[in-house]
């Protein structure tokens, strides 16, 4: 059995007051759910105020990128190391607008993924393909692409403390979400190519989300799905209510 995980993706929303709030709301609502893991990743700015909001709560504290360096010269960045020190247990690595506006790719990807292990933070590593490469039937070859890259040399031992998040580039912030069937055929394409990698008894344990315009209206159907285990929120993660729904409705499924 994979343990549910719902993860807010904050993005570049909330000032400390707004975020601080946000979190207490979220704890009071979440405080019983103990079948779903539940993250939340601001800016690095709310990081530490967020730790101290959530300290030990059953909401866990994530970051949304890192260098894979752990200190040094490098204007801007921010290392897995100081993620630790601000509290973090989770960090997004290689989300779709990173490899867009960011020059985020491949080799990046398995550089950050080879950090964030090495310093205990869970990876919560983003695949998927954009709209022209869906419609030019390369959906699969784009989520190879990215699995083998991003896990280049990363062993068994280590994938297991790793959670894939499969995120259609068309269907982020569109509000188009992917049907769930959509999402089945990639997570298993997925679970499919990890267990060519890792073998059955391991790929079946990997927790796999589902990223793009879910809501509370359509959590319910994508976790239905046997390898839908859980979502990466963006929009829908950055009000008290929408967020809290998303986690109680996940909570409820059951496979
Ligand atoms: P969205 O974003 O839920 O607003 O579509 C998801 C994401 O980018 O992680």
């Amino acid at each position: 059995m994979r343990k549910p995980i719902i993860a807010g993706n904050w993005k570049m929303y909330k000032t400390l007051k707004d975020g601080q709030e946000l979190a207490v709301a979220l704890r009071r609502e979440l405080y019983k759910i103990e079948n779903v893991d539940i993250v939340v990743c601001p800016p690095y700015t709310l990081l530490v105020t967020l730790a101290d909001a959530l300290e030990a709560s059953n909401i866990a504290v994530g970051g949304q990128d890192l260098y894979w360096q752990d200190e040094g010269a490098f204007t801007g960045e921010v290392s897995p190391l100081m993620l630790k020190d601000a509290g973090c247990r989770y960090v997004i690595i290689g989300h779709s607008e990173r490899r867009q506006f960011f020059g985020e790719t491949n080799e990046t990807v398995n550089n950050k993924i080879k950090a964030s292990l090495k310093h205990g933070l869970t990876p919560i590593i983003c695949v998927g393909e954009n709209r022209q490469e869906r419609e030019s039937s390369n959906t699969f070859k784009v989520i190879e692409s990215h699995i083998k890259g991003g896990l280049a040399d990363i062993s068994a031992e280590d994938i297991l403390k790793t959670v894939i998040a499969y995120e259609p580039v068309w269907a982020i912030g569109t509000g188009l979400t992917a049907t769930p069937e959509q999402a089945q055929e990639v997570h298993k394409f997925t679970r499919d190519l990890l267990k060519k990698m890792y073998q059955e008894e391991i790929s079946s344990q990997i927790r796999i989300q589902y990223g793009g315009s879910v809501k509370p209206e359509n959590i319910t159907e994508l976790m239905s799905k046997p390898d839908v285990d859980g979502a990466l929120v963006g929009g829908a993660s950055l009000k008290a209510d929408t967020f809290t729904q998303i986690v109680v409705k996940a909570s409820e499924v059951i496979k």
